[in-house]
């Protein structure tokens, strides 16, 4: 048995931002992975560049940009500036298909990161939220 000590054994706050919480690493992944999907996804792959290796300048682009948004340092930001999403997306053709495509590719490596990582449920939560409304608003053609 503890000793009665009324808030010694309150848990302490979460941190404010996704990236405090759980660090680098399961960014650095969802990254890859959503990448590793996407490559072999025959209805999205043409629109995306030939390398989407872990070492690939996407990966790259896509892990720095994540880490930013999610409250980790501004690598993105320093190297490309402001991330502008929707008009770097304006140059590919995302209609509805494209963008629930994309999407699942997205969760599924959510769902492998956050299981691998035992990332909580609040803060995957609030990864797959931003994933689902940001990929909608990428949407520039119509249906
Ligand atoms: C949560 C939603 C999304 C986020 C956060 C996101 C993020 C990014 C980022 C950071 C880049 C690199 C931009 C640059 O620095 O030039 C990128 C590129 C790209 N995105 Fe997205 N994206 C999203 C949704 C989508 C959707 C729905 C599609 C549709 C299939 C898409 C297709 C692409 C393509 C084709 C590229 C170019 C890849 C490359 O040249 O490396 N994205 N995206």
């Amino acid at each position: 048995m503890q000793p009665s000590n009324p808030g010694a054994e309150q848990p302490s706050p979460q941190p404010a931002t996704v990236y405090a919480r759980i660090g680098p690493e399961p960014l650095a992944q969802l990254a890859v992975r959503l990448y590793a999907n996407i490559d072999s996804d025959q209805r999205i792959r043409a629109i995306f560049p030939a390398d989407l290796s872990s070492q690939s300048e996407s990966v790259r682009d896509m892990r720095e940009f994540l880490t930013q948004f999610f409250g980790g340092p501004a690598a993105y930001s320093d190297r490309k500036g402001h991330p502008r999403l929707r008009a770097r997306h304006m140059k590919f053709r995302i209609g509805r298909d494209e963008r629930d495509a994309w999407l699942e590719n997205a969760l599924a490596a959510l769902d492998s990161v956050a299981s691998e990582f035992a990332i909580d449920a609040t803060t995957t939560a609030e990864i797959r939220g931003y994933l689902v409304h940001a990929s909608e608003f990428m949407i520039n053609q119509p249906a």
